[in-house]
């Protein structure tokens, strides 16, 4: 790695900090929209060149999924305020004695108590009755539009059930990711090699703020709601429970766990209970959030320092740990040959589940918290839902008497081959693609979408496939016969003869996505396509050296290294002459493929359709090779808008965009009647 990319990373994450200053915080951009994607990207491409530049603080770190571009700003009503925390009872005693002295009425007021959900704030407009527009909480004066977004979460109401809402209104409410669907997201994300979310808020924080609302929908995100900010109008509650009642009336979901209490001992009580529950709910929560009930006193308590208000406060709960002993290191080898270290734990209870591994990331960390085998050692699971080894517990534990320090194997468990460790990188690798180890992984991955895209071929298939031998790599994939496959287990004549046919149409794929399928380390998506545009063809890739390869803009010498020694290894080679002598496509088409009747356009769609719902419209202009973008820009083509279509017909009215109505779409695609 050089010297100037660390310093040009740092540079621009200085720059972009910035920017994003000025812009959130201050009101007062610096720098254009344009501008700041420009640098944005540039970081973006030097880190993926270099992975040891990321540091978690980077700006392209900061939500869930790299943003492209900055959301439209939108100012909040009323600021959006944050909490106070106790982390014990004598804090909440203390808080409550503050209050007292201020308005003494709260010594005899009731309390309710809420579950904290972790999620990402929002803030919801409605007008008559109708949701208009959202946005994040940003900085808590101003946030993020994200309308299109909200749309796609189907706890979001679009039209108010009920009656008795003021006329406008902003309702505020947590989204957050069920653990469930956070468990599938990380699945997935790991099956195409990207970075896993650390946890649910990161991931519903990621999914609120992407461009497209489509991927927003796919993260199945959920919303509760706690509070209402009339604009126009007035609430027809005294206390916030009554809120939560109307809240729930008119269509959201309130947090089910709620309670009320008459006095704030009432509360202390019941501290122990809430403090049980949580790590038996299906989502993450790290506290309770306790507020004063009648809205009279919330007024006269106020709010302190402009941000956080004197009539609630969350009563926290300090991440369990426990102390276990570990059994033994082990090592997975993943799709791209990495080793990586885990922890075979003595089984040992954690918040509820029972823990017998943990992860360890890697030898670095291992080195430096000197971690050894039959260690004691504390494992922390906060929410984080991959299990933490914290320490090594060595109080009284005789040095003499350890196990000896941790060393990575040099040859690959699974398979025997040496292993490789690049300079500059925390991971060793192995590098044959058909060691046993790496070979699941990486039949699933080269039948994923973005790579060869052969339907029917997951997990499960690609194990039941080695098991009964019939595959070892992804060559022998293509000598596969519906006659072999009737003999498994769950296999109908029909479903053998639709996989041999996915497989077969994969031999069409485009280059790009063959060199995405092989795996080859630090070649994602992208850089798989400006191999493949550059050089054209496999053979030239591979005739091509390390220089050749690095000479690529946007490629740097840690890809360029990963590309040249991959292609030297001999199974690699000969695994690839035997895709070739299947018949797998070694070219890369020249323009990007271009098919339906809206390839390459943008549409925005906005208000309620005549016909169809906006998951059908999105599916049709997908279908018809378009895209569906969540707000106008200069580079929309058209807006399809319905009826109460709102802000983004009038954004489209003024840049003078195209809009359209369901008819026209409809004529678009070729479906008219
Ligand atoms: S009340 C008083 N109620 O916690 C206004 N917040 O740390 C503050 N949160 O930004 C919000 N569940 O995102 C409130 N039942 C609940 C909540 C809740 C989760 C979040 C919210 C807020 C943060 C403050």
């Amino acid at each position: 790695m050089t010297r100037g990319a660390a310093e040009r990373a740092d540079s621009l994450r200085q720059q972009l900090e910035r920017a994003g200053h000025a812009y959130y915080a201050l009101d007062a951009p610096e720098i254009s929209d344009a501008e700041y994607d420009r640098l944005f990207r540039e970081l973006q491409a030097l880190e993926e060149a270099h992975p040891e530049l990321r540091s978690p603080d980077s700006p392209t770190q900061r939500v869930g999924a790299p943003v492209a571009s900055i959301l439209p700003k939108r100012p909040h009503h009323r600021p959006m305020l944050s909490l106070a925390n106790a982390f014990t009872d004598e804090e909440l005693a203390a808080w409550e004695e503050r209050n007292a002295r201020l308005v003494p009425e709260v010594r005899t007021a009731s309390y309710t108590a809420e579950i904290k959900i972790d999620g990402a704030a929002v803030s919801l407009t409605y007008e008559d009755g109708r949701f208009t527009v959202g946005a994040t909480r940003g900085n808590g004066l101003v946030g993020e539009e994200i309308t299109a977004n909200l749309r796609a979460i189907s706890d979001v109401p679009l039209g108010l059930k009920g009656r008795g809402w003021p006329r406008a209104m902003e309702v505020r409410g947590e989204v957050y990711m069920p653990y469930a669907g956070f468990t599938r997201v990380n699945e997935a994300r790991e099956r195409d090699g990207e970075p896993l979310f650390a946890n649910p808020r990161n991931a519903a924080a990621g999914g609120l703020r992407q461009l497209d609302p489509a991927l927003t929908r796919k993260r199945r995100l959920r919303m509760f709601a706690f509070a209402v900010e009339p604009i126009e109008g007035s609430l027809k509650a005294r206390t916030h429970w009554e809120v939560l009642d109307l809240l729930h009336d008119w269509g959201f979901q309130v947090e089910p766990h709620r309670e009320r209490f008459a006095e704030l001992a009432a509360v202390q009580e019941r501290i122990s209970g809430f403090e049980a529950m949580i790590p038996q709910l299906p989502f993450q929560a790290d506290g309770v959030v306790i507020k004063v009930d009648r809205l009279a006193l919330h007024g006269e308590l106020g709010v302190v320092g402009g941000r956080e208000p004197r009539w609630a406060i969350a009563r926290k709960f300090a991440p369990e740990v426990a102390i276990t002993r570990l059994d033994r290191i082990e090592i997975n080898v993943g799709r791209t040959g990495a080793l990586n270290p885990w922890a075979k734990l003595e089984p040992v209870l954690i918040s509820g589940v029972t823990v017998s591994s943990a992860t360890l990331h890697n030898e670095e960390l291992i080195a430096q918290k000197d971690i050894r085998e039959g260690d004691r050692v504390e494992i922390i699971r906060a929410g984080e839902v991959i299990p933490q080894v914290v320490r090594p517990v060595l109080d009284g534990v005789d040095p003499d008497q350890r196990g000896k320090p941790y060393r990575m194997p040099d040859k690959c468990p699974k398979c025997g081959t040496p292993v490789e460790r690049p300079t500059d990188e925390a991971m060793r690798y192995c590098l044959n693609v058909s060691c046993p180890g790496r070979v699941l992984e990486g039949i699933v991955h080269y039948a994923s979408r973005d790579a060869m895209d052969i339907r029917g071929l997951g997990y499960e298939r690609v194990r039941q496939l080695l098991d009964a031998g019939l595959i070892r790599d992804v060559a022998d994939l293509y000598e596969l016969a519906p006659d072999r496959l009737v003999e498994l287990d769950r296999f109908a004549a029909q479903s053998a003869e639709q996989l041999v046919s996915a497989i077969d149409a994969s031999r069409a794929r485009p280059l790009s996505s063959l060199l995405f399928g092989l795996g080859v380390r630090h070649v994602g998506k992208t850089v798989a396509v400006l191999l493949a545009r550059r050089f054209g063809t496999m053979q030239a890739l591979m005739a091509a050296g390390e220089e050749e390869i690095n000479a690529v803009p946007g490629i740097g010498p840690t890809i360029a290294a990963a590309a040249a020694a991959f292609f030297q290894e001999p199974r690699n080679r000969k695994l690839i002459r035997r895709l070739e002598r299947s018949g797998v496509n070694f070219k890369e088409p020249r323009a990007p493929s271009a098919g339906g009747a809206l390839a390459g356009k943008t549409y925005v769609i906005t208000g309620t359709l005549p016909t169809l719902s906006r998951t059908q419209a999105t599916d049709l202009i997908e279908d018809a090779g378009g895209r569906v973008a969540g707000t106008v820009s200069k580079k929309t083509d058209a807006v399809v808008a319905g009826e109460e279509a709102g802000s983004k017909l009038e954004k489209a009215r003024s840049l003078d965009v195209e809009v359209i109505d369901e008819a026209e779409l409809l004529r678009r695609v070729g479906r008219t009647a």
